[in-house]
């Protein structure tokens, strides 16, 4: 393991210095996650050998944790493109179950989009090789999509970053991995499905990049900028940082046309944000990073606030330079009347908690049939009492309205996951072009709610 850390480390430095966020009066500083090494020398071209196997991690002091990971690390390799580049993945499933591998929010041939509509599951000791090309900017995961609420939990989950046209100029770029585990007093995982973890999904112990209120170390008035996902079973974050306002810059897959100042910012599972701060304090001083309540049902409302990591301040910038005041947006989707209604709730069958779509539980909900190059709303409609994370495979979505209230310009931007609020509704447009051809899941990304049912499929014909 030691010799295993100082070589990524060593790739680490390697990396980072090679690459350019800005051209710096200051080295931009980047993450240090640990990276997928490409064999593929050629430019444009990246591959890399993935294999996803149990491992041991130490989450708390004096237990070892038998985990599942890919590579050997949680997260898995961080995989960096750039817009256009082909990326290959030899891939071995050395589980004792079998898996899959889903590109949350990469648009790519169906047949590569991992979920069980297109691909048989990879057996135990098989291979599969996965390629696909990258069409869009943005942060991207990878995760299982069999047995997805215990596969993600067990630790498999990684990142990719697309790079594109447009970056923002910034001195320090972290990838920051909202996670969390269920742990034992032993440190073993708590898999057992109770009530709770059914009806939230299962929630533990926060991990951020994999750590237990991990530290980033930044320079004092400079521009970092945080990309942060939400990789938990079920948990929703509501970050703030006290004494500096988040300044939004986009979520999932795109910018919004001016960045959004807010104090607070959900993060639901599956949903990506792209925000930049600026620290402010004396070298040597400390940023919480600050979980806080947010009432998503179920009486979760009163829960306490909880620092999940820290930001350590470490120097000052020379010149730290302005924020972004704009950022290339998303085109807006020409509106249409409601193609089709999903309705999401809940229901007891003998003595079972159910998730449903339009009161029926997956696989036994009909297909959305969608012709290629055509826009499609959708409204999804909670009518449940708890809120509830929606993503849809194989396209970008843009919300237009909630509870028939359009949603403002400002807040226009291409999506693949969003709340939906208890008690609530909303309606977007997806737009499925030439290359989206083939069966596309929808889903709760709550992964417990996904396998208990609440889940369909977009055949695009
Ligand atoms: Cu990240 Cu079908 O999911
Ligand atoms: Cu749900």
């Amino acid at each position: 393991m030691k010799t295993l850390r100082r070589w990524w480390l060593a790739l680490v430095v390697a990396a980072c210095s090679s690459e350019q966020v800005t051209p710096a009066r200051e080295e931009p500083r980047d993450t240090t996650l640990p990276r997928a090494v490409d064999l593929n020398p050629a430019p444009g071209a990246i591959e890399i050998n993935l294999e996803a196997a149990p491992t041991s991690k130490q989450y708390l002091p004096g237990t070892t944790t038998t985990v599942s990971a890919y590579n050997g690390t949680i997260p898995g390799p961080l995989i960096d493109a750039r817009v256009g580049d082909r990326l290959r993945v030899n891939f071995r499933n050395s589980l004792a179950q079998p898996t899959t591998i889903h590109w949350h929010g990469v648009r790519l041939p169906a047949t590569m989009d991992g979920s069980l509509a297109m691909q048989n599951p990879i057996a135990p000791g098989a291979t599969f090789t996965y390629e696909f090309t990258f069409r869009d900017a943005g942060l991207y995961w990878y995760h299982p999509h069999v047995t997805g609420d215990l596969q993600v939990h067990r630790g498999l989950y990684g990142i990719i970053r697309v790079r594109g046209a447009d970056e923002p100029a910034v001195d320090h770029e972290e990838i920051v991995v909202l996670g969390d585990v269920k742990l034992k007093p032993d440190g073993s995982i708590d898999e057992y499905l109770d009530d709770n973890s059914r009806m939230l999904g299962r929630e533990g112990r926060i991990v951020v990049n994999g750590a237990v209120t991990p530290r980033f170390r930044v320079r004092a008035g400079s521009r970092v900028r945080l990309r942060v996902l939400n990789v938990a079973n079920g948990r929703f974050f509501n970050l703030k940082i006290p004494g500096h306002t988040l300044t939004v810059l986009g979520t999932d897959g795109g910018f919004y046309p001016k960045p959004l100042a807010r104090e607070q910012l959900v993060i639901v599972p599956g949903e990506r944000y792209d925000v930049m701060i600026v620290p402010r304090g004396d070298v040597g001083s400390e940023i919480p990073v600050i979980n806080t309540a947010y009432d998503r049902g179920h009486d979760t409302a009163g829960r306490a606030d909880e620092t999940i990591a820290s930001l350590v301040i470490d120097g000052a910038a020379s010149d730290g330079g302005p924020l972004p005041t704009a950022m290339p947006s998303a085109t807006p989707l020409p509106d249409r009347p409601v193609d089709q209604t999903l309705a999401l709730g809940e229901k007891l069958l003998d003595g079972n908690m159910l998730f449903t779509v339009n009161d029926r539980v997956y696989p036994d909900v009909p297909p959305i049939v969608v012709p290629t190059d055509a826009v499609r709303a959708f409204e999804v409609k909670n009518t449940s009492e708890m809120d509830h994370p929606f993503h849809l495979h194989g396209a970008f979505f843009q919300v237009v309205s909630r509870n028939g209230v359009a949603v403002p310009a400002a807040e226009l931007i291409d999506k693949d996951t969003v709340i939906v609020p208890q008690k609530s509704s909303i309606k977007l447009l997806a737009r499925y072009d030439a290359a989206s051809r083939g069966k596309w899941m929808y889903h709760c990304h709550i992964l417990e709610h996904a396998e208990g049912g609440m889940m369909g499929e977009v055949h695009v014909e």
